[in-house]
């Protein structure tokens, strides 16, 4: 594997890759861990090359965020994308992608799909997202790029992004590694004290009922959403939102018409936690 932190070189090499086969890209923000490897996983049979980046997005970090204690382990994820068969790890620094400042950044803008749900609590995040990704996708050129369901939102602010720009690219989406006991894999678990790392995964426990009740063919959603932030906060989290919406675009279900997701974002301790479940009907 490769490891590159400069424009030029990267761009050399993927062009010379793109002559000879297909190209993907698996970004990521680093502190690499099974769910983030789920997708180099999903890359590897499906594509020629595989490029991973690893950046710390300074720009979708809220004020009072936390982006300076998010975890950064450069040699760990180094190893472990090396292990997975990556060929080439982008790890640039804030200064390459941003030389001029953050503030002074072009930014993209999605409409629609990022104001809601986790567009409403954290107002720039998904602008700081689309705008990195945009640009990864500009220096690395891929033809496939790969992430996770886990972040559901931010796998279709993408998707709009890919579709209302024309770019090139085939944008795949990697079901949710869990720990044994259902927990989503996320870098933020590891905000959670002993105690909190119990309850956790009630979050997905509660999701999961509530899509056994929708399967089953309840449309009350105001009630089950209700009736699951009361179950989670009686549980310790403290809930930003559950929400039961269109898995097409995220808007309020019609009763008895196309699939559902099932999101969630709750706080615990220091973790902000977000979970989701498919709901075919
Ligand atoms: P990060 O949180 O590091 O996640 C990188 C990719 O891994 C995302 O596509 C995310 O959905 C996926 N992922 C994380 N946990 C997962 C799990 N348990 N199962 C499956 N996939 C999982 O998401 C970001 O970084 C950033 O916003 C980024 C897209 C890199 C832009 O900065």
């Amino acid at each position: 594997m490769i490891t590159i932190d400069a424009i030029q070189g990267l761009r050399a090499q993927v062009d010379a890759w793109r002559r000879g086969g297909n190209v993907a890209l698996v970004p990521t923000m680093g502190n690499l861990h099974d769910g983030h490897l789920a997708l180099v996983q999903a890359a590897r049979p499906l594509a020629d090359r595989v490029v991973a980046s690893v950046f710390v997005n300074p720009l979708q970090f809220g004020a009072g965020e936390d982006f300076d204690s998010y975890p950064r382990t450069p040699e760990r994820d180094a190893e472990l994308l090396e292990s997975q068969g990556a060929d080439l790890l982008f790890a640039p620094a804030v200064e390459l992608m941003y030389p001029k400042s953050c503030e002074e950044q072009t930014r993209v803008e999605v409409p629609g799909v990022s104001t809601l749900l986790c567009g409403v609590t954290r107002p720039q995040h998904f602008v700081g997202v689309a705008t990195v990704v945009c640009k990864l996708f500009n220096m690395v050129q891929p033809d496939l790029a790969f992430f996770g369901k886990k972040d559901f939102q931010q796998l279709m602010v993408i998707r709009q992004m890919v579709d209302d720009l024309a770019m090139p690219i085939r944008v795949i989406g990697v079901d949710t590694r869990r720990e044994p006991d259902g927990l989503a894999m996320s870098s933020r678990n590891a905000y959670l004290t002993p105690e909190q790392r119990t309850i956790a995964p009630i979050l997905y426990r509660v999701l999961t009922g509530l899509a056994e009740i929708l399967r089953s063919g309840s449309s009350d959603y105001a009630g089950l959403q209700s009736q699951a932030v009361r179950e989670l906060n009686e549980s310790g989290f403290c809930t930003d939102y559950v929400a039961i919406r269109r898995a097409a675009d995220l808007l309020e279900p019609v009763p008895d018409e196309g699939e559902l997701v099932v999101l969630a974002a709750v706080h615990l301790g220091q973790a902000r936690l977000i979970d989701n479940i498919e709901v075919s009907r």
